[in-house]
């Protein structure tokens, strides 16, 4: 049995993007992905929950992708759990819509991934970094997995940038046919 996947994408500036505009591109039109791109679908903010839990309710696994901004998603993600995320339905006794669903941060970063660690410039790695998010979705019941990471994005060629959509792209694959 193959899983839905939902790609949640967050991108302020797609305009100027380089790295999550070809990560992007290179899993929008996956067979069991859907694709929703957050900035396009509400450019004031105004996010629609009932849509939002219809599309999180038919998927199996929920990607977040957004590139990293002051160590964090950018502004309509935060706006979007605090709207969605709703107590009754995402979480608290009667709130079990998303338990046993699988949540996988796809997150670029500017920092090289040596600066990220308890001896680098940033002092955390990413995925302490994202503790915030990881908590959420285990309050919620959900499985967080080990996070997609694409890091330097300011000193990659061309070639490299392909070659991290690639690996994205294999990994929602890969999640797309496994059993849990
Ligand atoms: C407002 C802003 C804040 C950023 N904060 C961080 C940060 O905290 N850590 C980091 O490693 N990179 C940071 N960056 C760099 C971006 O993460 C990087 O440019 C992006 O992931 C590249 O993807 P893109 O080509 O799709 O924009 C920041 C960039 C901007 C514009």
């Amino acid at each position: 049995m193959s899983n839905a996947i939902l790609v949640l994408f967050a991108h302020p500036a797609l305009q100027r993007s380089r790295v999550q505009r070809a990560l992007a591109k290179a899993v929008r039109d996956l067979e069991g992905v859907t694709f929703h791109d957050l900035y396009e679908a509400y450019p004031d903010f105004d996010v629609d929950v009932a849509r939002e839990q219809a599309l999180l309710a038919a998927h199996d696994v929920v990607v977040l992708q957004h590139p990293l901004y002051w160590y964090a998603a950018p502004p309509l993600v935060k706006q979007w759990f605090d709207l969605v995320l709703e107590h009754g339905w995402a979480y608290g006794a009667r709130g079990t819509a998303l338990v046993g669903k699988r949540f996988l941060c796809a997150v670029s970063a500017g920092g090289d991934e040596a600066a990220y660690c308890a001896e680098g410039e940033n002092r955390f790695s990413l995925r302490q970094l994202l503790a915030p998010v990881e908590q959420t979705a285990r309050l919620c019941g959900m499985e967080f997995l080990d996070p997609f990471v694409v890091y330097g994005t300011h000193a990659l060629g061309e070639d490299e940038i392909e070659a991290a959509a690639a690996a994205y792209a294999a990994r929602l694959g890969a999640l797309r046919g496994a059993e849990r």
